[in-house]
C-alpha cells in the first residue's frame, strides 16, 4: 500500500497527468485521483462578499486596542480588594477584569487572523516534492517569488486596512506590558534601597529568639557547637507582606564555639558573647538560607552552591562562588542573661548587586 501512495504522488504541479495516470493504471492497480478541482470561494467571485470578511476582520483588529485600554483602565481604576459575585463564587474583581479583557483582545486577534487565512488568502492547495537539504539559488529565488506572490495573494498591499488594523492590534497588545511593569516595584534610588533592601528590623535592643519556638535565646542555655536558627522578637509586631519582607531579611543563625578558637578582629571583639556569634542566614552569593553547619571545623555550607563560610573568622568565604563574608549581627546579653542584637547589621545582608556600597564589608585580614 505504501509502494502505491509513493508511486502515485502528483506531478509538481500537483495535479495527476493523463500520462501519468495511465502509466500508473499500468503499474498499480489504484490510480492516482491527484488533488481535488479548485471550488472557488464565495469571497473569491463576489468582491462585496471579500469586502464584508475584510471589515469583519478589520473590525475584530480594530476592538483589540479598545480591550487593551480597558486593560489598562482597570489595573489603574479597580481596587486590588474588589470582589464581584460569578455565579455563586466570590472572586477579585481586578483579575476577572484584567483576565477577561486581555483574553478576548489575544481571541480577537486569534478570530481575526484565521477568517482574514479562510476568507482571503489564496486557498489553492499546494504540493513541494522532496528535495536535497541544500537549496539552490534557482529554488531560493523561486521561494522569494512564492513569498512574494502569498503576500500579493493575502491583499495586505491591495487592502491596506487589513495590515494597518493587525499592526494597530498588535502594537496595542504591549500597553497592558508596560502596565505591567509597575508591578516590579519602586525605582531602586539610594533612598528607597536604604529603606527596603538594605534595611533589616534589627536594632539596639532587640531579643534574639528561636524562629521555631519563638523563645528568647538565653546566652546560658546555648551549648558549645550548637547552632540555633533565630529571629528578632520584634517581628512579631508586624502582619502580612510586611511580615514575610521583614522575615526574609532578617534571619539569623547563632552559634557558640569555644572562644580561643575563634578569631576576632579589633573591630569585632565586643560583637560576641563568650564565643556565642550572630550571622545573617542568607547565603551572600544569590540568598539561599543556610545552615549546614560542621561543628568541628566551624563551616557554614550553603545547599545551593556549595559556598563554605568560616564562622570562627568573621563570616569569611573559604569556598565556592559567594564573594562577600556573611554580615554578623553584633550582639550582647540584657539584663536578665537573653542574646539581644547590639544594633542594625552593619552591611546589607543578602547576595550583592550593582548599586551596593561595599566599604564597610569584612575584608580579609581584617584587624
Ligand atoms: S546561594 Fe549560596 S552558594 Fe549560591
Amino acid at each position: 500500500m505504501s509502494e502505491v501512495l509513493k508511486h502515485s504522488a502528483p506531478d509538481p504541479d500537483g495535479h495527476s497527468t493523463p500520462e501519468r495516470q495511465r502509466a500508473d493504471e499500468s503499474r498499480y492497480p489504484v490510480a492516482d485521483p491527484g488533488i481535488e478541482e479548485h471550488v472557488p470561494r464565495l469571497s473569491d467571485i463576489d468582491e462585496r462578499a471579500a469586502d464584508r470578511a475584510t471589515r469583519q476582520v478589520a473590525t475584530m483588529f480594530g476592538l483589540v486596542p479598545i480591550l487593551a485600554i480597558a486593560f489598562v483602565v482597570i489595573y489603574f481604576a479597580v481596587p486590588e480588594t474588589a470582589t464581584i459575585n460569578l455565579l455563586a463564587l466570590q472572586t477579585n474583581a481586578q483579575h476577572v477584569g484584567l483576565g477577561v479583557t486581555l483574553g478576548m483582545a489575544i481571541l480577537l486577534i486569534g478570530v481575526a487572523a484565521v477568517q482574514w487565512a479562510r476568507q482571503l488568502m489564496s486557498d489553492h492547495e499546494m504540493t513541494d516534492t522532496r528535495h536535497p537539504a541544500n537549496s539552490p539559488d534557482e529554488d531560493r529565488a523561486a521561494i522569494m517569488a512564492g513569498i512574494n506572490e502569498g503576500i500579493e495573494e493575502s491583499k495586505v498591499g491591495r487592502r491596506k486596512v487589513l495590515g494597518y488594523s493587525m499592526a494597530g492590534a498588535l502594537g496595542a497588545l504591549g500597553l497592558p506590558v508596560i502596565a505591567l511593569l509597575a508591578d516590579l516595584g519602586p525605582h531602586p534610588t539610594k533612598k528607597v534601597r536604604a529603606a527596603t533592601i538594605e534595611s533589616t528590623i534589627w536594632a539596639e535592643g532587640v531579643r534574639l529568639v528561636n524562629d521555631v519556638t519563638y523563645e528568647p535565646v538565653k546566652a546560658s542555655d546555648m551549648v558549645i557547637g550548637q547552632l540555633v536558627n533565630g529571629q528578632p522578637e520584634n517581628l512579631h509586631d508586624l502582619e502580612g507582606t510586611e511580615y514575610l519582607q521583614a522575615r526574609a531579611k532578617s534571619s539569623i543563625i547563632i552559634v557558640r564555639m569555644t572562644p580561643d578558637r575563634i578569631k576576632i578582629p579589633d573591630s569585632r571583639k565586643d560583637w560576641n558573647v563568650g564565643g556565642i556569634l550572630c550571622y545573617s542566614k542568607i547565603c551572600t552569593h544569590v540568598g539561599c538560607p543556610i545552615s549546614l553547619w560542621e561543628q568541628q571545623t566551624h563551616h557554614l555550607l550553603c545547599p545551593c552552591h556549595q559556598s563554605t563560610f568560616d564562622l570562627a573568622d568573621s563570616g569569611r568565604v573559604i569556598f565556592g562562588p559567594a564573594a562577600r563574608a556573611l554580615p554578623q549581627l553584633p550582639i550582647t546579653t540584657d539584663a536578665e542573661g537573653y542574646l539581644v542584637a547590639r544594633g542594625p547589621f552593619t552591611v546589607p545582608v543578602g547576595p550583592s548587586y550593582f548599586e551596593r556600597d561595599s566599604r564597610n564589608d569584612f575584608k580579609e585580614g581584617e584587624a
